[in-house]
């Protein structure tokens, strides 16, 4: 944790789940939050983009935010397929994760595509969730922090840290994986990250985060919080790991 940052914890439900099951979900999170679960954190979920309206009544009136997992870079045009993160505005969401590496990898998404986004949720009022990170290959070599220093110098727009842009380390190897680098190895990078990023902005970690290893992680200098995977599609498990965030600690 970094003292007078506010931790986030951030649920990214990827391709899953169905839209009785995202509202349910939705709901869960909402009254655990109610209930006081993860007081010290703040709570975002990020569902599949034809589930946010639905998420978004479900989280009405709770603490807890609401993101999308991507947006285009245009604010409008001939873009089949694509949404513009006026949309996500629109249809109440505040945050949005950008450059995801399954995005990177599926859609070839480059750092300027990754920055040109992030500047265009900016322009639209949402808040950017960056997403950088190595691969195996990469962290074997030991060029780890030198690539996720490549990626946040080509990802990251202009004033990013003045828009409460939100950076997120997640080692691509570890993603959906059940691996996690040693807490040495997260505050390592964390430490590159907080170097390029300021003292505000908030560095959450992401891959493979659970109930089990989340107050050890969360608890690393510099780690203002998670990107959840996996652990995010249960509602007991997501409020779990938000509830291991020590404010201050
Ligand atoms: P995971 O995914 O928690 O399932 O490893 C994290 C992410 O991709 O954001």
């Amino acid at each position: 944790m970094t003292p007078g940052v506010q931790p986030l914890i951030a649920g990214n439900w990827k391709m899953h789940g169905t839209l009785a099951e995202a509202k349910a979900l939705a709901g869960a999170v909402a009254a655990g939050a109610g209930a006081g679960a993860g007081a010290g954190a703040g709570l975002l979920v990020a569902p599949p983009f034809p589930f946010l309206p639905a998420v978004a009544a479900a989280l009405a009136g709770s603490p807890v935010a609401l993101g999308a997992q991507d947006c285009h870079a245009a604010p409008k045009g001939a873009h089949t397929g694509d949404v513009a993160a006026a949309m996500l505005r629109e249809v109440g969401a505040t945050h949005v994760i950008l450059g995801h590496s399954e995005r990177r990898a599926d859609h070839g998404e480059t750092d300027a595509v990754v920055q040109a986004k992030a500047a265009a949720a900016m322009a639209a009022g949402l808040i950017p969730i960056v997403c950088v990170g190595e691969s195996e290959a990469q962290r074997l070599a030991g060029e780890a922090e030198a690539v996720v220093r490549g990626q946040l110098a080509g990802s990251l727009p202009p004033a990013f840290a003045a828009a409460s842009g939100i950076i997120a380390y997640e080692p691509v190897w570890a993603i959906g994986t059940g691996r996690t680098p040693t807490e040495a190895d997260i505050a390592a990078i964390h430490a590159a990250l907080r170097a390029v990023a300021g003292p505000a902005t908030r560095l959450l970690y992401g891959g493979s985060v659970k109930p089990g290893n989340a107050k050890e992680i969360l608890a690393l200098p510099n780690v203002d919080g998670a990107l959840v995977g996996g652990a995010s599609l249960v509602a007991a498990d997501f409020l779990a790991i938000a509830a291991a965030v020590r404010p201050g600690g």
